[in-house]
């Protein structure tokens, strides 16, 4: 067999090729994209231990069309499940009632973010028992400053009220650290920790305080309507 040189067939040829490459680099181009996490809309829940702020962000992502709840508690003990020196450092944290390095704490939410994002394109997101410290905000500003901070929601209720909470829930919760020992460290951690956060977010106008000790859906009311309208 005799091959025979076409210009006309290499010329279809590279010009197909071409159009391959050009529609692979966009199609690469528009994942990109998709996958960067773009200023998103935050309201921070802050609130004593056993405040409701898990309750309320549940209703909140169930009802408002948007939003979606994340929980910094959740995250750190969906990756202490996962094990390894991490899973150790989160663990001993959370079984004596102290905050886990805020590098850390602030990167799962990140992944979190950007997951939820990914996947169903969200990007407004109540986040609950975030930030819990200076640390915790500090570490927020050093790598997610582009997002707006809306509101920061205080959930507002008497000690007593929260530890009689706790206590209940930790018939059935399974978690480590609703036990009376603990529950007293975690309110030391929260009175030493959470006053000054909360202090300077009030200095720039974000704060909303609420008072807890009420029911589900009177402080539903109350939450939805500041979330609606910021
Ligand atoms: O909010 P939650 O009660 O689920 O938090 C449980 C524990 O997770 C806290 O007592 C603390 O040990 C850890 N945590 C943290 N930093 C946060 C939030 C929670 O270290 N910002
Ligand atoms: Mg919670």
């Amino acid at each position: 067999m005799r091959l025979t040189f076409c210009p006309f067939s290499l010329g279809v040829f590279v010009g197909s090729a071409y159009l391959m490459t050009l529609k692979l680099r966009r199609e690469e181009h528009e994942k990109a994209l998709l996958s960067a996490l773009p200023s998103c809309q935050v309201v921070f829940v802050l609130g004593g231990p056993g405040a409701g702020k898990g309750t309320q962000c549940q209703l909140l992502s169930e009802r408002l069309p948007g939003w979606a709840h994340l929980s910094a508690g959740d995250l750190l003990r969906a990756e202490r499940k996962k094990g390894g020196e991490l899973g150790d450092l989160i663990n001993e944290k959370i079984a004596n009632g102290q905050l886990v390095p805020s590098e850390v704490t602030c990167k799962l939410i990140e992944n979190a973010m950007e997951d939820a994002y990914k996947e169903h394109g969200i990007d407004k997101f109540l986040i609950d028992g975030f930030p819990r410290s200076i640390g915790n905000a500090d570490a927020w500003k050093t790598t997610m400053s582009r997002h707006q901070e809306k509101l920061v929601l205080c959930f507002e209720c008497p000690e007593e009220v929260l530890v009689g909470r706790l206590l209940e829930r930790g018939k059935t919760s399974g978690r480590n650290d609703d036990t009376v020992e603990v529950i007293r460290k975690r309110f030391q951690t929260y009175r030493d920790e959470e006053g000054p956060i909360v202090a300077l977010y009030e200095k720039e106008g974000k704060v909303r305080k609420i008072a807890s000790d009420r029911s589900v859906e009177d402080i539903y009311k109350d939450t939805s309507l500041l979330i609606q309208n910021c």
